[in-house]
């Protein structure tokens, strides 16, 4: 049984609200997605195994605990890059690896163009970094080629899917925990999320 993980943490609910508005710039919507990703992250992190520590303080000894699992950030092309720079500042550690997938305008398969990931996982978790969840296509198709590679435990973290994407998602891999900040009601006929934020790439690169 997939488990979605939808935010209602109102930070989260107003930086989303501002992050659809057509009035936001490009600059804005770079900031705000990188701030989104920090907290879900923040909550698709929330079961990494620690172990404890001890450390030294000016005044004595504390026991700390420290990160035991290695974790890969893994954006799909274009969108997820600004959702990296966010997941990176929590997790300055991680090994990025890209996936390139661009959605075909005409079919709305998602077409790869890009990947190079090690001959074998290098990570514990990896966590794929996209936007948008729309038909579902290209979540589907980036962790099918990390489970190809080995990956066995996967999680996506988005900002916004639709109903049917998501659906098929869940079904598809039941076994990727989805992390979101909404679910939209449905798609239009060019498969875009109504009502959504637009094209997610255009508006963060300025290329509309
Ligand atoms: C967007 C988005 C997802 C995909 C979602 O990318 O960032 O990757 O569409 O749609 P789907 O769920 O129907 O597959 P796009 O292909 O537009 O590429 P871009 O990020 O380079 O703009
Ligand atoms: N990709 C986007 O950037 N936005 C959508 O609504 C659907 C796919």
């Amino acid at each position: 049984m997939a488990q979605v993980f939808l935010s209602t943490h109102p930070l989260v609910q107003h930086k989303l609200a501002l992050l659809r508005d057509e009035r936001t710039d490009p600059k804005k919507f770079r900031e705000l997605v990188r701030e989104i990703s920090i907290l879900l992250v923040y909550e698709a992190t929330a079961d990494l195994q620690t172990e404890p520590i001890l450390v030294q303080t000016p005044l004595g000894r504390a026991e700390g605990r420290r990160l035991l699992e290695k974790v890969g950030l893994v954006p799909i092309l274009r969108a997820g890059l600004v959702m990296v720079e966010g997941a990176w500042q929590m997790l300055p550690g991680a090994e990025v690896w890209h996936i390139g997938l661009s959605r075909d305008e005409r079919t709305l398969q998602p077409v790869e163009y890009y990947s190079r990931l090690p001959v074998s996982p290098t990570v514990d978790v990896c966590l794929v970094l996209d936007p948008m969840l729309a038909t579902g296509g290209s979540a589907v198709a980036a962790v099918d080629i990390l489970k190809r590679w080995g990956a066995r435990r996967i999680k996506f973290v988005g900002i916004i899917a639709a109903w049917p994407g998501l659906n098929r998602f869940t079904q598809t891999h039941p076994d990727v925990p989805v992390y979101l900040a909404a679910v939209d009601d449905h798609l239009n006929e060019a498969g875009y999320i109504v009502p959504g934020l637009g094209d997610a790439g255009d508006r963060m690169f300025g290329t509309g």
